[in-house]
């Protein structure tokens, strides 16, 4: 058993969770027939020229940034440990059998590398401390660390994974990749302590920064930005599971706004969900605003699968055992399918949620490219046109319900 303060300096501050996607239908991808698998087609013989039409086979490199969920924290559940299950990412794990969006892409580009293998003890990131934490040999291109926030990234995350392509001796210049962007979950779980500073439009600047330093290191590279979900909701999913209620009043500082005792965390966990929607409006301004120029060697596609996902009757399969928090490597599987699926969806026709926890992949055609773009409602902005009172707001409304639990 680690001793307590172990367990604080493991938990605190890593992060959530969550699911995704998408099955619509368009003109090349197609449902796969049966377990058969689906139809591979090799590398065209002209190479790649420009973002906007990257087929499955001619990614050459995965990347990933982001906190505890791209990490895998936990996916192994209490068999697992205070590990990280790298290997089994939805995002980035390439583990052998493991359901993981470069395992769909290998099936197409065998040779595709800089997807994470196995699990490691965690190492935490903690707020200003996040840089030299250590870093495995097998993470690769995934430059995650459990406890990061989106002020995180764009150094500590996207400096390493410079330093790890040249280890690993990728032409920079030359190579066509995709990275993916999951960062937020932790900026959520502290929104209700220090309101000030987890500001959506602060938010929404770390994360333009993050796409422009992408934007001016890695060229040729798809970015794909996965909304955040309401995380507070794991709360709901959980807290009839006499373990999980007694893991979280443990270790309630993984998510301190989500799991405080219920008299003030029922309004934290109200500030977090409007939070959250207000950092994905403004996420997906700053997208739209970057991307009103076309460019050939740099684009973003924004994946909303998560943003109406509803985990408050998610079953405790999709949750890890270990801390009633983190995605079971099921999640991870069902997540990669929805991000592969979202990928091969036309914008305008991408899902908003998860449809069914048994989503099947899509098989890519021929033809078939990972889109760029943004579903048409990224037009939406925060609806005030700015957050000026914003917070204040939230915290005054949080300050009533406080008070009305008390009273009433
Ligand atoms: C795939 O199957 C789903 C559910 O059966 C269906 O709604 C969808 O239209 C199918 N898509 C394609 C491309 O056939
Ligand atoms: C993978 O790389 C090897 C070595 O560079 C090359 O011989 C092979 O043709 C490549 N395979 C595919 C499917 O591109
Ligand atoms: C297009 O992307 C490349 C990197 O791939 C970047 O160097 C260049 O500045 C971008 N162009 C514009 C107009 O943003
Ligand atoms: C998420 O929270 C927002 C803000 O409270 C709410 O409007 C929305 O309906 C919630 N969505 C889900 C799927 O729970
Ligand atoms: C989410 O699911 C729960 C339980 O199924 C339900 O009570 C709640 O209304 C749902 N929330 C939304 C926003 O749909």
């Amino acid at each position: 058993m680690p001793s307590s303060r172990l367990w604080r300096l493991l938990l605190l501050r890593c992060c959530i969770f969550l699911s995704a996607v998408a099955g619509a239908e368009h003109e090349t991808a197609t449902n796969a027939s049966s377990k058969s698998g689906c139809p591979t087609f090799s590398r065209p013989a002209a190479p790649c020229t420009s973002v906007w039409s990257m087929r499955p086979s001619q990614v050459d490199v995965v990347l990933a940034v982001g906190d505890s969920i791209t990490a895998a924290f936990g996916a192994r559940g209490k068999r697992g440990g205070f590990h990280e299950s790298r290997g089994l990412s939805w995002s980035i794990g390439g583990d052998e059998g493991a359901l993981t969006l470069p395992n769909f892409i290998k099936e197409h580009n065998p040779n595709v590398t800089g997807y994470s293998l196995g699990s490691r003890e965690a190492s935490l990131c903690w707020g200003p401390v996040c840089r030299d934490v250590h870093r495995a040999r097998h993470d690769r291109l995934n430059g995650a660390l459990s406890g990061s926030m989106v002020r995180n990234v764009w150094f500590d995350q996207l400096d390493y994974l410079e330093a790890e392509l040249l280890a690993l001796n990728v032409d920079v210049e030359k190579t066509w990749k995709v990275l993916t962007l999951f960062v937020g979950a932790n900026d959520l779980c502290l929104v209700c302590k220090m309101q000030k500073r987890f500001d959506p439009t602060e938010f929404a600047e770390y994360y333009r920064r993050v796409l422009i330093e992408i934007r001016s290191r890695f060229p040729r590279t798809l970015v794909n930005v996965v909304e955040l979900f309401n995380v507070s909701a794991i709360y709901r999913a959980t807290e009839d599971q006499p373990y999980c209620r007694g893991v979280h009043r443990l270790v309630f500082l993984e998510c301190d706004c989500a799991f405080g005792p219920e008299s003030e965390a029922r309004p934290y966990r109200d500030m977090m969900d409007e939070m959250a929607t207000a950092y994905n409006q403004q996420v997906r301004a700053v997208i739209r605003d970057l991307s009103q120029v076309r460019n050939e060697t740099f684009a973003i596609a924004l994946h909303p699968f998560t943003r109406d996902l509803n985990i408050t009757s998610f079953p405790m399969e999709m949750i890890s055992t270990l801390d009633c928090f983190h995605p079971s490597a099921k999640s991870h599987g069902l997540t990669a399918t929805a991000l592969w699926n979202s990928m091969l969806t036309p914008p305008e026709k991408r899902l908003r949620n998860i449809p069914s926890l048994t989503l099947e992949p899509l098989c890519a055609g021929e033809d078939s490219v990972f889109y760029p773009g943004s579903p048409p409602d990224a037009e939406v902005v925060w609806k005030d046109g700015g957050t000026e009172g914003y917070v204040e707001g939230v915290v005054q409304a949080m300050k009533e319900s406080k008070s009305l639990l008390r009273t009433g």
